[in-house]
């Protein structure tokens, strides 16, 4: 079994003039890597991608033809998020995730197991096929910190052998990025708690409690506790698990996810706080 994801880059300019420019806007288009429909003024860009599970055919490799996905998404996604940003009210965010995932299924068959829209480079929905009742929902943030790592019952050089100069006895920084992924049963209106929501609970929950400090002279959690980029993803958790009831009901941490540079990520997924020591 693989599993194959493709994005698809999309802008929604004007709905109605979208629906007049019917299938141009699906057909003949090899130069769609910025998007297609590409935008044409104070529009609205969107990334859908498609997640399909199976095995690849013996002969040509494929699990799923990749211009199908494009297209699908083109001629049957792309009108439902038209008509959903010109109704001039709020989108119920669940039920659109809802539509979003049945015609994906629709159009590109039974493999699909789930879809995922981005709507801001920090904000991301996805709907897996096995559980269309909830959606989930990963916000990042960032935070600035001072870290040493270094074991205490070691001497500086011994310290330095182990971390090399991630042990300067004064620390350093790092300016961390944090995505916190959320499950999110889908209420009776269709809707998702978003991002305002989470954010808050999040700034209380993690921000204040990290963001400029140290983490070694600062923080409790880290009292005895070195402060790598795993551990550091593990005490979020910790900081999380358990207060979900702040952002709403039927909410789940899903996963949170740690940079401490570009290159370096820390992914974590419980069980629950206290389970370090
Ligand atoms: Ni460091």
């Amino acid at each position: 079994m693989v599993e194959l994801t493709r994005t698809v880059r999309v802008c929604v300019n004007d709905p109605a003039e979208d629906a007049g420019r019917g299938a141009s806007l699906s057909s003949g288009v090899d130069n769609a890597f910025a998007a297609w429909p590409a935008m044409r003024g104070l529009g609205r860009y969107y990334e859908v991608t498609v997640a399909y599970e199976g095995e690849p055919d013996g002969a040509t490799g494929y699990l799923v033809d990749i211009r199908l996905v494009d297209r699908v998404v083109r001629e049957r996604v792309l009108p439902v998020l038209g008509r959903a940003v010109s109704v001039g009210k709020p989108v119920a965010m669940g039920r659109l995730m809802g539509e979003v995932l049945t015609e994906v299924k629709a159009g590109v068959g039974a493999g699909v197991s789930g879809v995922a829209l981005l709507l801001t480079p920090m904000l991301r929905l996805r709907m897996l096929a096995s559980d269309p009742e909830r959606v989930l929902v990963t916000h990042s943030y960032e935070f600035s910190s001072a870290h040493r790592l270094a074991l205490a019952d070691r001497d500086d050089a011994e310290n330095f052998d182990l971390f090399g100069k991630c042990a300067n006895p004064a620390g350093h920084g790092h300016n961390y990025r944090l995505d916190v992924t959320v499950g999110c049963e889908v209420d009776e209106a269709g809707g998702v708690p978003m991002a305002e929501t989470l954010d808050g609970w999040v700034d209380r929950r993690v921000i204040e409690v990290l963001d400029h400090k140290h983490l070694n002279e600062d923080v409790a959690a880290f009292a005895g506790l070195n402060p790598s980029v795993e551990h550091i993803a593990q005490v979020i958790w910790g900081l999380l698990a358990g207060s979900e009831g702040e952002v709403g009901s039927g909410v789940v941490l899903d996963e949170v996810r740690v940079w401490e540079t570009g290159k370096t990520s820390c992914r974590y997924r419980g069980p629950v706080a206290g389970s370090l020591s």
